[in-house]
This record gives structure tokens, sequence and C-alpha cells, in this order.
């Protein structure tokens, strides 16, 4: 790799510098993700932002219904809403109702953050409107849903992430430690919760409504997000 890297810079190196720092920056593969430093905000101290295009918002929906009776974006807002008697994604799928949105940015290793201005209309209950995918034994290494009107910790109603979530605007941190297996939530920038990770190597962020079965589904489902980022330490 180094070979490579150090004959293509000597064969571009009289040709055009640009070319060349572009080559040294794809060389390194964090450097490829990465666009700036957010060095003001504590809590993305030491993050830098991934660069992500809108093709990486790919959104799951119901999958005998056209995706503009489940999602919306207007105005940087991406809106995402599904009733309980709705269809899983697929006809194979064993999964609920849901209209979500993957990040489709696979992570296997290091430190990622999601970070996303969410709002729950009011009623909206029994479903998980952010999750992070992958773990060794289970599907997810975490889930947030939402309760009347509590955010809790999967379905733990001890494990309350934020006691009054309905009908405004908050802003939701998680940050996902693979190596020491560790995740953290803030909510406006408060820590709430640090549970274990569930293992696995292969992660991505999901946000928006997937129904419950455990406490029982509203009839209609609703979150809204915008500003979403990704922040990873390499
Ligand atoms: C919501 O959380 C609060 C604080 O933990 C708790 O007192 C309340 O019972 C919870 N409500 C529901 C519906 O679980
Ligand atoms: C996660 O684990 C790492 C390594 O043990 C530790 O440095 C870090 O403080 C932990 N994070 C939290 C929020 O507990």
């Amino acid at each position: 790799m180094a070979h490579g890297v150090n004959a293509a810079f000597l064969l571009l190196a009289s040709s055009s510098p640009l070319l060349v720092l572009q080559l040294l920056l794809v060389s390194t593969s964090c450097a490829l993700l990465l666009r700036s430093a957010r060095g003001e905000d504590l809590l993305t101290n030491g993050f830098t932002a991934v660069e992500l295009a809108e093709a990486q918002f790919k959104v799951q929906k119901p999958y005998d219904v056209p995706l503009t009776e489940r999602y919306e974006f207007v105005d940087g807002v991406r809106r995402m809403w599904v009733y309980a008697t709705d269809h899983p994604i697929t006809t194979a799928h064993p999964g609920g109702p849901r209209t979500e949105t993957k990040i489709e940015l696979i992570y296997s290793s290091g430190v990622w953050q999601f970070e996303g201005y969410g709002y729950i209309p009011y009623g909206t209950s029994g479903a998980s409107v952010m999750q992070i995918f992958g773990a060794a034994e289970h599907a997810t290494t975490l889930m947030l849903h939402v309760y009347d009107g509590n955010l809790t910790y999967y379905h733990d109603d001890t494990r309350v992430v934020d006691a009054g979530v309905y009908d405004r605007w908050f802003r939701l941190n998680v940050v996902h430690d693979v190596a020491a297996s560790n995740v953290t939530v803030f909510v406006d920038g408060e820590h709430r919760l640090t549970v274990p990770g569930r293992g696995g190597d292969s992660h991505y962020f999901k946000f928006g409504v997937y129904g419950q079965t455990k406490n029982g589904m509203s009839h209609l489902m609703e979150s809204w997000w915008r500003d979403v980022k990704v922040f990873t330490k390499c």
C-alpha cells in the first residue's frame, strides 16, 4: 500500500500538486470520510463530521404504499409516519410496521456519534424512534422507544432518557464506542444514559418510527428529524 502510494506520488509530483494532495488524502481511509472538525462544541469536541450524501439517507417504508404516503422531506425536515396496521418493508420481512431512515454508513470499529434534532408529535407511542443497528446476538445495539411521552432504553420504563418528549424539538446525541463497547445518550446536551454495547461488527444509525409490540402501538406513529449528522473519532 505505502509503496503504491509512493510510486503514484512520484509519478504525479511533477504534473499536478492538486492531484498529489488528493492522493495523499485518500491514502488515509479516515481522511476520505472526513470534512471538518467542529471544535466549539463540548459534545462534538474531538469528533470530526462525516460528509454524508443525500443518497446515503435510505428510507424504508411499508412495501405496499408509495413513499410519499409515509415520508416527506420539506425545508430540511424529514417527516416519517406509519400506522400500526401497516405491512413490513418487504413481504419476507418478519418485522413490524416502520418508516425509518437508514444512514448508509456502516462502521465496525472506532467511535461514532449520531446527532439529530427530533420531534415526536403527541400521541405517538410504542415506537422505536432511533436505533444503532447491529449486535452479536440481537439485531440492535441501541433502541430508543417512546411510550406515552417518555423516551426509553428499549421498552425499559425504568431507564427513561427523556420524560417529556412530545411536541418539542430535542437534540439527540448518541455516542457508540465500539472497542470500549459502550453507548452514551445525550438529550439537549445533557448526559442521560450509558449502557454496554452488545457486540457485533457491522453497525449503522437509523431514525424514524418502527412499531414495537411490547407495550402496544398507537394507531399513528410519527417522528420528524432535522440536521442529522454523523461524527467520528479515528
Ligand atoms: C415517564 O417517566 C417518568 C419519570 O421516570 C415516570 O415517573 C412516569 O411514570 C413515566 N411514564 C410512563 C407512562 O411510563
Ligand atoms: C467507554 O469506555 C471507555 C474505555 O473503557 C472509557 O474511556 C469511556 O469513558 C467510556 N464511556 C463512557 C461514557 O462510560
